[in-house]
């Protein structure tokens, strides 16, 4: 399909299809992934592809364990009353945890932190973290981008790495591996709608800060 099109098609899905994943679209969409660009070419990701049910139960169980609290704490927490949009939010991410029972792959996505090498939570971990995690996120994005392009969903998620441990003991993973997204990857239920986003313009400047880049007439 054409790119511009898959570009601004790739919303976050959060319903799914019952429905399998052929093998060859998996390895299809990974290996476009692992065309992405890395600090030093360092090419520092792995993924783990779950299909197991029960596996995909316990992970969905590991993100409803984060999930709950957050809700508390980043939406409800100091509200009086709830937004329409703080009710949507909750609505939205109680059906996508429980859709994580439903959706037939998930890719959990690992750093090789010694490709990295930048010792976990140093300070200079803190201060590179453009170059440590720059380094992994292309590759989620043209995972993104390349299961859009097969009528595939998806969902960049993170809140699965305040389970790192139990998820790194679920699937085996070596220590030396940080978890950075756990992204469930399905047919949508409804659809690929164009994500909302506020417009460019007003954030594009013409060589300097305080030049505003001329918006073009079609775009006013
Ligand atoms: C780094 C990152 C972490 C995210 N983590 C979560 C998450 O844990 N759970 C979730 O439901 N969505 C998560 N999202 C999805 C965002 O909520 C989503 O990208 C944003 O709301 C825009 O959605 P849209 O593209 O459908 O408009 C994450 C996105 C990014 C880029």
């Amino acid at each position: 399909m054409d790119f511009f099109e898959a570009a601004t098609t790739t919303p976050t899905v959060r319903h799914f299809l019952d429905r399998p994943i052929e093998p060859g679209l998996i390895e299809q969409v990974l290996a476009t992934a692992n065309m992405a660009p890395s600090g030093s070419n360092a090419q520092p990701w792995e993924f783990v592809v779950v299909r197991s049910a029960e596996t995909r139960r316990e992970i969905q169980r590991l993100y409803q364990e984060m999930w709950e609290p957050y809700k508390e704490t980043a939406i409800i927490r100091g509200r009086k009353e709830l937004s329409a949009r703080a009710i949507k939010a909750l609505r939205v991410g109680d059906e996508f945890a429980a859709s994580l029972g439903v959706v037939p792959v998930h890719i959990l996505v690992f750093l090789d932190r010694p490709k990295m090498r930048v010792e976990r939570g140093s300070a200079e971990d803190l201060h590179n973290f453009g170059a440590t995690y720059g380094s992994i996120f292309p590759a989620i994005e043209l995972l993104m981008l390349s299961a859009r392009a097969l009528s595939l969903g998806t969902a960049v998620t993170t809140m699965l790495s305040n389970r790192e441990p139990e998820t790194k003991r679920l699937l085996g993973v070596p220590e030396q591996y940080q978890l950075i997204a756990l992204v469930p990857m399905g047919y949508p239920a409804e659809g690929f709608k164009r994500p909302y986003r506020k417009p460019v313009w007003p954030r594009i400047h013409a060589e300097r800060w305080d030049r505003a880049w001329p918006r073009p007439a079609s775009k006013a």
